[in-house]
C-alpha cells in the first residue's frame, strides 16, 4: 500500500492508555513496517496542546511539596511508552512538538483562514468546556493547531481514532482554504486512516470514550498498570444484566467493549469471540480479557520502565527529532510565507 506521508500526534497529559494503543500507536507500529522510500512518518507529543488544561495541571500540583511535574516530564514518559510499544526512531520522525516552532507560526497563518462559526460547532471544544469550565481562546482554537501541525509537513494521511475526524475534517478544510485564497496547491489536503479498532470506550460508562482526561483511572487501563491493577479494573467493567454475550453496541456496550478488546488483543475477529462465549458469564469473559491483555502488556510494561530508568536516553532521541522534523518544517514554512507574501 502506498503511505506517503503520515502525521500524528498524542497528547503528554498523562499515562498512555489502551485507546491510545489500539485507536494509534498499535497502527503507527504496523506502518513502521510498510513505509517505502518515499514515504515519511512523523510521530508527535503534542504538549502544546496540553496547555489547553493548564488550570488542571496547576491545581494537581498545588502543595504537593514534591518536584513540579513539567509538560517536559509528561513527554519524556509519552515517549517512553511509544518507544516500548515499538515506535522506532530509525524509522520515523518522534518529536515534541513545542521544540518545532513552526507550528505555532502556521497556527497564526491558519486561523486566519478559519471561520469561528466552524470552530463553534467544534464537539471537543463544546464537550471540554460544558459545566463552567474555564474557556480559553487556546481550548477554542486547539483544532486550528492541530491542523497546523498536520499541514506542517505536507502530510497525506493522519492516522487517528474516530474521535478526531471532525478535526480531520477542519485541517482538510484550511488546507483547501489557504490554496483557494492563495491560489496555489502548496498545501496538501490530508485523509484521515482510522484503524479496527478506533473507539476503545471507558470501562466505568461504555458509553463515552477512555480517555486520558476522565477523571477516573478506574475507567482506563493504561499501559504501565500492574498485572493486578489490570485485571481488578476489567473485573470492575460495567456490562449489563443480560445473561450470555452477544455484539449489541447501542444496548450492550460494555459487553461489547470488553468482546472487541479481546478480540482484537488476541487477532481475531469480533463474531468468533462472541460465538465462543456465546453462553459464558460476564465474569468468564472479563478474565478472558484480563489474561489477554496481560499476556500483551506485560512486556510493554517492562521496556516502559526500563526507559522511564533512562530517561537520558529518550531525551536524546527527542532532540534529534526535532533537528530532523524542524529541517522539513522550515522548508515548508518558508514556502507558505513566501507565497503569502510576508
Ligand atoms: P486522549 O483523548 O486520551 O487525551 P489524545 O487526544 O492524546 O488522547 O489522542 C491520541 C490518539 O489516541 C488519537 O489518535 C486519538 O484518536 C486516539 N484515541 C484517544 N482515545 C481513544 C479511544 N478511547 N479509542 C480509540 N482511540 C483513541
Ligand atoms: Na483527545
Amino acid at each position: 500500500a502506498k503511505i506517503g506521508r503520515v502525521f500524528s500526534g498524542i497528547q503528554p497529559t498523562g499515562a498512555v492508555h489502551l485507546g491510545n494503543y489500539f485507536g494509534a500507536i498499535d497502527n503507527w507500529v504496523k506502518l513502521q513496517e510498510e513505509v517505502g522510500q518515499k514515504d515519511k512518518l512523523y510521530f508527535s507529543a503534542v504538549d502544546l496542546h496540553t496547555m489547553t488544561a493548564l488550570k488542571e495541571y496547576q491545581l494537581e500540583e498545588a502543595g504537593s511539596g514534591i518536584k513540579k511535574r513539567t509538560i517536559k516530564d509528561d513527554s519524556i514518559e509519552l515517549t517512553a511508552n511509544l518507544l516500548a510499544c515499538g515506535i522506532d526512531p530509525k524509522k520515523c520522525v518522534l518529536f515534541r512538538q513545542s521544540q518545532v516552532p513552526q507550528h505555532s507560526e502556521l497556527y497564526w497563518i491558519l486561523g486566519c483562514l478559519a471561520s469561528t462559526a466552524i470552530l463553534d460547532g467544534m464537539h471537543q471544544f463544546r464537550d471540554k468546556s460544558a459545566g463552567g469550565n474555564f474557556k480559553s481562546q487556546g481550548l477554542y482554537t486547539y483544532p486550528t493547531l492541530m491542523a497546523a501541525d498536520i499541514l506542517l509537513y505536507g502530510t497525506t494521511h493522519v492516522p487517528v481514532g474516530e474521535d478526531q475526524r471532525q478535526h480531520i475534517r477542519l485541517a482538510r478544510r484550511l488546507a483547501l482554504n489557504f490554496n483557494r485564497y492563495y491560489m496555489t496547491d502548496l498545501m496538501v489536503v490530508p485523509w484521515s486512516m482510522e484503524t479496527s479498532l478506533a473507539r476503545v470506550m471507558s470501562l466505568s460508562d461504555p458509553t463515552s470514550k477512555m480517555s486520558k482526561s476522565a477523571p477516573s483511572p478506574e475507567s482506563r487501563i493504561e499501559l504501565r498498570d500492574t498485572k493486578e491493577m489490570l485485571r481488578k479494573k476489567v473485573r470492575r467493567a460495567v456490562t449489563d444484566s443480560t445473561m450470555g454475550v452477544t455484539l449489541d453496541r447501542e444496548t450492550r456496550p460494555g459487553v461489547y467493549n470488553l468482546v472487541r478488546l479481546l478480540a482484537h488483543t488476541t487477532g481475531r475477529s469480533d463474531e468468533e469471540v462472541a460465538a465462543e462465549l456465546k453462553d459464558a458469564g460476564h465474569a468468564v469473559l472479563k478474565s478472558a480479557v484480563g489474561d489477554a491483555l496481560e499476556i500483551k502488556l506485560a512486556p510493554i510494561r517492562e521496556k516502559v520502565e526500563y526507559y522511564m530508568a533512562n530517561t537520558k536516553i529518550v531525551e536524546e532521541i527527542l532532540n534529534e527529532g526535532a533537528r530532523e522534523a524542524e529541517k522539513e518544517a522550515h522548508k515548508r514554512l518558508e514556502k507558505i510565507k513566501s507565497r503569502i507574501g510576508l
